[in-house]
Parts: C-alpha cells; sequence; structure tokens
C-alpha cells in the first residue's frame, strides 16, 4: 500500500481525493497495490465530507510521518506550496503537482532535489487541466527537436472569448461564469491578463528547450482589452482571435510570448472553444502535432494529478526519466524586437476620410486583407517588427495592432 498526502483540499485537491476513491479499481489494478489517502492539509474544516476526517491543519504531521511517500500539492500560490514541496522532497517523498505557478518558478530547482533524493517531481496537470502534454514531450517526441509551441493554455479566457464570439457575451458576467465553474483562479487577473498562460508556455518552452525562463521576464499581453468590434472584423475577415502562448527559437535565443493573435479558421486552433485548451507543437521529425482536451475544471485536472501519482510510485520503484532543465540567464531569452509576423491593425474612421482599400494601401504598402463596418476599419499587413508594429499603431485613431498565427 501506499500513502499519499493531498495539501490543499480546494477545487483540484477534492476532485483528487474523489478520483482516487471513485477510480481506485482501475488505479490499483495497475500498479498492484493500493492506493490510500492517509491525510489532507487544509485551513478549514470540512464537515459532512467523507473525507473529514482525514482533515489536517499541521504540514509536520506530514512532513513526519514516514508512512506518507507521495505527496499532491494543489494549494495554489508560490508559499508556502514551494517551500512545502520542498521539505517533501528533501524529506524523501515524491511530489505531484498542478501548481504551474511554483512549477514556472521553481521547477529547475524542486527537479534537481528530486533528483538529488532519489524521488520524483511531475506536473502534469500543470499545463492543459487534462490534456496528457507533458508526458508526451517528454517521452513520446523525444526522438525530435521542437521547434514551435503554439498553445491555447488557459481554459477561462477561452471560455471568455467564445462567449463573447458566439453569444456577443458582456465580459464580466461570462467572467463571474467561469469563477462559478471552477476554472478561474483564486485572482482572475492572472487568467485575463495572461499571467497563468505565461506560466505555463515558459514550462512548456523549458520542455521543449531545455531553459526554465521567468514567467515574469517575457511579453504578456491578455484579454482585456479586446473588444466584440475587433472580434467580428476578424471574423469577417476568416480569423478568430485566441488568447496564445507562443514559443520559438530565434538565433539560437528562446523567444516565448502570450498575446491575442488572429488564428485562420483553417487552423485547428481556430475551432477550439469554450474552456478547452489545445497545443499544437511543431517537430523536426514528427512534423506538427496536436493536443486538446479540458484546460481546466475539477476532475480533468484531478485526472492528470492522478496519473502522476501513479507513476510517482513507479518511479519510486524502478525508475521513471524525469523532465530536464535548467535555469536561463538573459543571454538564453531572444530580443523580442526580433520577433516578426504579419499585423492585425484595428483602427477608428474619422468622419470626414472616406477610407477606401486603395487609400489604406497607400499607408500599409501591400495589404492582404480590409474591412470596414461602421466607424472601425480592420486591416491585415505583411509582416513586420515589433517596433514597426507600435509605431504605426500609435499613429493611429485609436489604433490596435493584433499578431497573425
Ligand atoms: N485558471 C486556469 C485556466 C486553470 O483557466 O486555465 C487551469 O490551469
Amino acid at each position: 500500500m501506499t500513502n499519499v498526502a493531498i495539501l490543499g483540499f480546494g477545487v483540484v485537491g477534492s476532485g483528487v481525493a474523489e478520483v482516487l476513491t471513485q477510480n481506485k479499481g482501475i488505479i490499483e489494478k495497475k500498479l498492484g497495490k493500493e492506493v490510500n489517502i492517509k491525510y489532507i492539509l487544509d485551513l478549514r474544516e470540512f464537515p459532512g465530507s467523507p473525507f473529514e476526517d482525514l482533515v489536517v491543519h499541521d504540514f509536520n504531521i506530514i512532513l513526519n510521518d514516514p508512512e506518507v511517500s507521495v505527496v499532491a500539492e494543489m494549494m495554489g500560490g508560490s508559499h508556502p506550496a514551494y517551500d512545502f514541496s520542498k521539505a517533501c522532497l528533501e524529506a524523501g517523498k515524491s511530489v505531484v503537482t498542478s501548481n504551474k505557478e511554483v512549477v514556472a518558478n521553481f521547477g529547475a530547482e524542486l527537479l534537481e532535489i528530486a533528483k538529488a533524493h532519489g524521488v520524483a517531481y511531475l506536473f502534469e496537470a500543470s499545463v492543459g487541466g487534462g490534456i496528457p502534454i507533458i508526458r508526451p514531450m517528454c517521452n513520446d517526441l523525444a526522438s525530435n527537436n521542437i521547434t514551435e509551441i503554439n498553445g491555447i493554455l488557459n481554459g477561462t479566457t477561452n471560455y471568455i472569448l467564445t462567449k463573447m464570439t458566439k453569444e456577443g457575451a458582456a465580459f464580466a458576467d461570462v467572467l463571474k461564469d467561469a469563477q462559478d465553474k471552477g476554472y478561474a483562479e483564486r485572482n482572475p487577473a492572472a487568467d485575463v491578463e495572461g499571467i497563468d498562460a505565461a506560466r505555463k508556455i515558459v514550462i512548456l518552452a523549458a520542455l521543449a528547450f531545455g531553459k526554465a525562463i521567468s514567467p515574469d521576464s517575457i511579453h504578456v499581453e491578455g484579454i482585456t482589452e479586446i473588444s466584440t468590434t475587433d472580434v467580428e472584423l476578424a471574423e469577417d475577415l476568416g480569423y478568430s482571435i485566441k488568447l496564445i502562448g507562443h514559443a520559438e527559437k530565434i538565433e539560437e535565443k528562446i523567444l516565448p510570448m502570450v498575446s491575442p493573435r488572429l488564428i485562420p479558421h483553417s487552423n485547428p486552433l481556430s475551432g477550439i472553444n469554450d474552456v478547452f485548451n489545445g497545443i499544437l507543437l511543431g517537430a523536426d521529425m514528427v512534423g506538427q502535432v496536436m493536443f486538446y482536451g479540458p484546460g481546466a475544471g475539477k476532475l480533468p485536472t484531478a485526472s492528470a494529478v492522478c496519473a502522476d501519482i501513479v507513476d510517482a510510485i513507479a518511479h519510486c520503484e524502478g525508475g521513471i526519466k524525469l523532465p530536464e532543465f535548467s535555469v536561463a540567464d538573459a543571454s538564453d531569452l531572444a530580443d523580442f524586437e526580433k520577433y516578426t509576423c504579419r499585423r492585425f491593425f484595428v483602427f477608428e474612421k474619422c468622419a470626414e476620410c472616406d477610407l477606401t482599400r486603395e487609400r489604406v494601401e497607400k499607408c500599409f504598402g501591400t495589404i492582404e486583407g480590409f474591412v470596414c463596418k461602421g466607424n472601425r476599419v480592420g486591416v491585415i499587413t505583411a509582416e513586420m517588427s515589433e517596433n514597426e508594429a507600435s509605431a504605426i499603431a500609435s499613429k493611429l485613431n485609436g489604433g490596435k495592432a493584433y499578431r497573425l498565427f
């Protein structure tokens, strides 16, 4: 029998207890042994819950119990989640987590500690909720050089954008709905401002390129500035607007970023709606592969955590290969200004000017798309750098620039 402790009994933590109980039979059949939840750490009591007797409030009870060999951390936030994870690994306990904040900021260090102590640190649930992505990147694509990552990595914002696009719903109402469904972060600003997606893209970039870049050092834009008119103009030109985590190598340096992008309707990422996430990986041998599934929510995320619990037990009994990456320094990060792509400009037509495609082409050079709705104009340009795009946007009346896929 393996004893497991759960740290944090919120949406995901309670989901993990539910999965381990409801699917006890199938999990134990795979492992050939019983998995027992011995403790649940939380500040609160849970009267009436079938797990109420397992609740403890003192982390040291778990840390000092030699019978607990796997700890599932679902507390959220950096502290004390990082400190508890580190202490458990140093005490010879494997740690599995859905906590992207800890993995993005301290993953390289915690992996090193896990290796030094012969235990596992696993984080399948930290990116893409229930989608298997970390394990396939480490195992199934092991013979590939990954060249590019593009992903819808945040369920809450995808849910909001879908409702804005399909139902013309108001931002605040849909955000409340996403919170009620347990998709959003404790502070939903992390979702809508792109911070959650930034943590996830740096985790994927670390797995792909071997270097852990701080999420605070990358370019991040959220969805708060996207208007329904922008969405409509883009749709008329054959594109959906999605919040995309992107990472690629430019001149051997890594460039991760998060921003809203126009995705052509012909690209599979464009059809990913609601709370679903999708990750499109480009790799030198396999070509393009796409991973798709529920990106947030109690049971999907718990499903990924429980897969890690199974693997952590297997690791200690024979060894699975853990992911490997080291902390990046400034010289590993590509210059953001070197990034070029096609752009979508949205601006306001002034009352006196009759804006025709010909007149717009005189300003932008050759353009690839032009649409006008009321007093708003949308223009798709050829490739340009970040500097060129911001210079044009600042000259346009209330102008905004989006990147194209
Ligand atoms: N708030 C996150 C999301 C939860 O909406 O994607 C899953 O990481």
